[in-house]
């Protein structure tokens, strides 16, 4: 199974549910469609809307971020696991490089895993070295951190991916060579093998992601999937990174 995750970040209003409705016409004719799952994750504010019409198609909604504590608490703004399920969202990103640099660290993160797990979203840990770490020759090592600090063995396999996205790349328009890409990725899923008794969860590969350079990404048969962000605010873009892979 293969994912291509939109990240909508801060972007979309109700009527851009014009996107979703395009990519769900193409998805249901796609003759490759048994092979991949779309997701889509909408700001806070289209969960419920964007859920509620899409329930019974495969597009599947997510949140981006949640909060590290499980129900209701009184702290302003915040956005709980069980609030998000409750609107109908499967998914949530955990540890997006722009929610790090505000602050989450290793504890937050945790709490969100579990507390997300707890409360049936799966969960998108996204994980990512900068580039003074990537300069530093930093970048497996960084990696191995991140995910062992966060990730346990009791957390349930199935219900975790893992989006590797170098934040050197997010946006910028660069991308790593494909020798640097298949060993990191091949390297992040040893690491998850030692977590989780010899199996590791889908690794996806995020970052600058888009419809001409997917054709070298499809060359690495170990990236599960991709998380795609600015890419993902058109549905031609995202439909043709789709076409491309499958070409
Ligand atoms: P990008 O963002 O595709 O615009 O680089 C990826 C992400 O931040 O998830």
């Amino acid at each position: 199974m293969r994912y291509f995750i939109g990240n909508w970040k801060m972007f979309g209003v109700p009527k851009s549910i014009n996107i979703l409705n395009k990519i769900n016409s193409f998805h249901s004719k796609d003759k490759n469609r048994k092979k991949y799952r779309v997701i889509i994750t909408p700001p806070y504010t289209l969960i419920e809307t964007f859920s509620n019409n899409f329930k019974k198609k495969k597009i599947l909604i997510g949140s981006q971020n949640c909060y590290q504590k499980e129900q209701f608490s009184s702290d302003t703004a915040a956005i709980s696991p069980f609030m998000i399920k409750s609107v109908g969202a499967k998914y949530t990103l955990i540890g997006h490089s722009d929610n790090r640099s505000e602050g989450d660290t290793n504890s937050m993160l945790k709490n969100k895993v579990q507390f997300a797990l707890k409360n049936n979203l799966k969960i998108v840990f996204c994980i990512g070295e900068n580039k003074s770490e990537k300069k530093n020759n930093r970048t497996l090592i960084v990696l191995k951190n991140q995910i062992r600090k966060v990730l346990e063995k009791k957390f349930n396999r199935n219900d975790i991916i893992i989006a590797y996205e170098p934040i050197w790349s997010i946006g910028t328009g660069k991308i790593p060579t494909l020798t640097e890409l298949t060993k990191t990725i091949i390297y992040i899923k040893k690491v998850l093998k030692n977590i989780f008794k010899k199996k590791s969860p889908p690794v996806l590969y995020g970052g600058s992601v888009d419809e001409t350079n997917i054709k070298i990404f499809k060359e690495i048969k170990e990236i599960d999937g991709f998380l795609i962000g600015g890419a993902s605010k058109s549905s031609k873009k995202f439909i043709d990174i789709i076409k491309n892979y499958y070409r």
